[in-house]
């Protein structure tokens, strides 16, 4: 996935679309070998990537969030961070809290904690790829009350899109997962990526699911706002229903 394939892939849409949802890493690839390799394709949120989304989302008229390489350089770190932009700046940065497998080789992990984003009637909050795999990281989002977890990813394990049914249901919040397809090699690394981008709604339906293999720019028309009931029947409200104080581990 690159700029010109995404220009190519979003420039027949059509339909009024409020948020757009990009692969992890969409623009760099995801087999880095060596730091000095990450370092040189990250940025900051003043880089070019971040200007190629602020002018799609001029051209679509919609919000984006997409995953990119980025770097702290005060503190000489780089995050797999995803980031909320829209025409004129970037909304928020989240920088991812588990890192999977080489990737903790190349990031640092995120530093920033988890947070929601109001933009214009929607909640957004941001989780990377294998954040999928903490039920915290989607339990804390919708705690802060998001309506949407923006999920950008590179899966390379089959369970993703199961679990987030489960994601969604347990917590009645709506997800996109954008996730990559292909292979990429390079090195030692063969990856190959699992496609079936979903879009989950809060009561565990999957309202879009992509093919395996191939590219695609799916739109699904929801209400964020029937996210915000918590109750699954008159006496159990998901939220509500908690028993914090019975959680303790130790
Ligand atoms: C992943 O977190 N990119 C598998």
């Amino acid at each position: 996935m690159n700029f010109r394939q995404v220009r190519e892939l979003t420039k027949g849409i059509q339909d009024d679309v409020a948020l757009l949802v990009l692969p992890e890493l969409f623009a760099t690839g995801y087999a880095f070998q060596s730091i000095k390799e990450t370092k040189m394709m990250a940025e900051d949120i003043s880089g070019e990537t971040i200007h190629f989304l602020q002018d799609l989302c001029r051209s679509i008229g919609c919000v984006i969030c997409a995953g990119f390489a980025e770097i702290d350089r005060d503190r000489d770190q780089i995050y797999n961070s995803a980031v909320l932009v829209d025409e004129h700046e970037a909304l928020g940065v989240y920088r991812k809290l588990h890192l999977f497998n080489k990737e903790t080789l190349y990031f640092s992990p995120g530093n920033l904690p988890l947070a929601v984003h109001t933009i214009g009637g929607m909640k957004v909050g941001m989780m990377i790829c294998f954040d999928w795999i903490y039920p915290e990281v989607a339990r804390t989002l919708a705690l802060l009350d998001a309506d949407i977890i923006a999920h950008p990813a590179n899966l390379v394990l089959p369970y993703c899109q199961d679990a987030m049914i489960t994601r969604c249901l347990e917590n009645h919040v709506f997800a996109i997962t954008a996730n990559r397809v292909g292979r990429e090699t390079r090195g030692m690394d063969n990856f190959i990526f699992t496609g079936q981008s979903q879009v989950t709604s809060f009561d565990g339906t999957v309202l879009a699911r992509a093919p395996a293999g191939a590219p695609v720019v799916k739109i699904v028309e929801i209400n964020q706002k029937d996210a915000r009931n918590k109750k699954i029947n008159e006496f159990n409200d998901l939220i509500a229903g908690r028993r914090p104080s019975m959680y303790r581990t130790r």
